[in-house]
């Protein structure tokens, strides 16, 4: 049944900017914008003032609102907002992919106690539908792995690099500029958006979830010259790539780093702001989907896509989280890397199994060889700190 939807709209920045537009084109929906609550009241706005509230209660609370999408930045208040919306018994879209991923379990246990719906397919990928296919059609245990450029300022940001041979500040203040990025665009270059798009998909691909500190994560913070250098000379590209993968003996592994990627591979060729997700099964191999990943619009599109959806009751079912035997995650999985450093005292944190090559000159050094993601997560934290950078090849 499609329904009218009365929908309270938090947040109405770039995202919520998007879709208030996307609305407008939109023909066929039976959804408006009854009300708008903002934080900021000095900010000019193009609505009529009444539209606006600086009070979450004039949505939690009218009886008219049917559907609460969350579009704000601060994933504390998002976390309060949904929480308290599907206590109200409202439905929710939202797109704060840190929020769920840090919350994901308790709101899923919510949500089935009262018959609300959560939808958040654009908290990954923008405009691809990922989350909705992975939940709906690769619902069997063949999948073996999910891997893709789930950030659209980093790939945008390596491709102005790659490419056009920008300088990594210049191509992120362009993602700033475009509305790609982040509003602390360390989110983005870190590794961490990324992550937290990686658990969710985890979520719905394999029915399992992945508390995001127990992830390894690094990002393109860290790249020089000289890495793009070594890629070329390969004849590959950099990508930040996030994947979580069966491994051999049944258990799960997810990660998300640099990858230097080589041109017979789908990802080779994404380029800007767009995202691409490999999903590979044991019958079908594999297959790819491509779309915008960020950006007011593309990101707009897709909340109008789960709003749409709500109008027939359409809600996650995570069947995958219901099956018995469902694989154990484990950072005890080997990656193949590149690692370029600056100081020994560096190199001697890693604990590689096996090195495969390496090269010094008195400026720098790198090697390459087999390492675990146990080893990666327990430097982690000190990556950001020193002048290495890791790939993998
Ligand atoms: N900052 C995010 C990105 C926005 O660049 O992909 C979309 O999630």
């Amino acid at each position: 049944m499609n329904q009218q939807i009365n929908i309270g709209l938090f947040g109405f920045g770039i995202v919520g900017n998007g879709l208030y537009e996307v609305l407008r084109q939109s023909p066929a929906t039976h959804a408006t914008i009854s009300r708008i609550c903002i934080k900021n009241r000095e900010k000019q706005r193009q609505l009529p003032p009444e539209m606006f509230t600086f009070d979450p209660g004039d949505i939690l609370d009218d009886p008219d609102i049917n559907l609460v999408v969350e579009l704000i930045d601060d994933a504390a208040a998002a976390y309060t907002i949904v929480k308290s919306a599907l206590e109200h018994g409202k439905s929710v879209v939202s797109g704060n992919k840190k929020m769920l991923a840090a919350h994901l379990p308790e709101f899923i246990t919510l949500q089935a106690g009262n018959g609300t719906g959560l939808l958040y397919d654009a908290s990954a990928c923008g405009s691809i539908p990922v989350i909705r296919n992975l939940e709906e059609y690769y619902d069997n245990d063949l999948l073996q792995s999910v891997t893709g450029i789930l950030n659209g300022s980093s790939n945008y940001i390596l491709t102005k690099m790659f490419s056009q041979g920008l300088d990594f500040a210049t191509a992120l203040t362009l993602a700033q500029e475009l509305g790609f990025a982040e509003s602390d665009p360390t989110f983005d270059v870190g590794g961490l958006d990324a992550l937290y798009k990686l658990v969710i998909i985890t979520v719905h691909a394999f029915g399992v979830y992945v508390q995001p500190g127990e992830v390894f994560n690094c990002g393109i913070a860290n790249i020089s010259e000289k890495d793009m250098q070594f890629a070329r000379e390969k004849g590959r590209k950099i990508k930040l790539v996030a994947q979580v993968r069966k491994n051999p003996e049944g258990s799960l592994s997810l990660y998300v780093m640099p990858r230097m990627v080589s041109p017979d591979k789908y990802i080779y060729n994404v380029e800007d702001e767009f995202n691409g997700v490999v999903i590979k099964g044991a019958f079908y191999d594999k297959q790819f989907m491509f779309g915008k990943g960020a950006g007011a619009y593309p990101t707009g599109s897709a909340v109008l896509s789960d709003i749409t959806a709500r109008g027939y009751d359409y809600r996650y079912e995570y069947k995958k989280m219901k099956l018995d035997g469902r694989p154990a995650f484990t950072n005890n999985a080997n990656v193949n890397v590149y690692l370029r450093y600056s100081k020994e005292s560096d190199l001697n944190l890693f604990c590689f199994e096996n090195i495969r090559e390496r090269y010094y000159s008195d400026e720098f050094g790198y090697v390459t060889g087999l390492i675990t993601l146990e080893n990666l997560h327990r430097v982690r934290d000190l990556l950001a700190g020193m002048d290495v950078f890791l790939a993998e090849i």
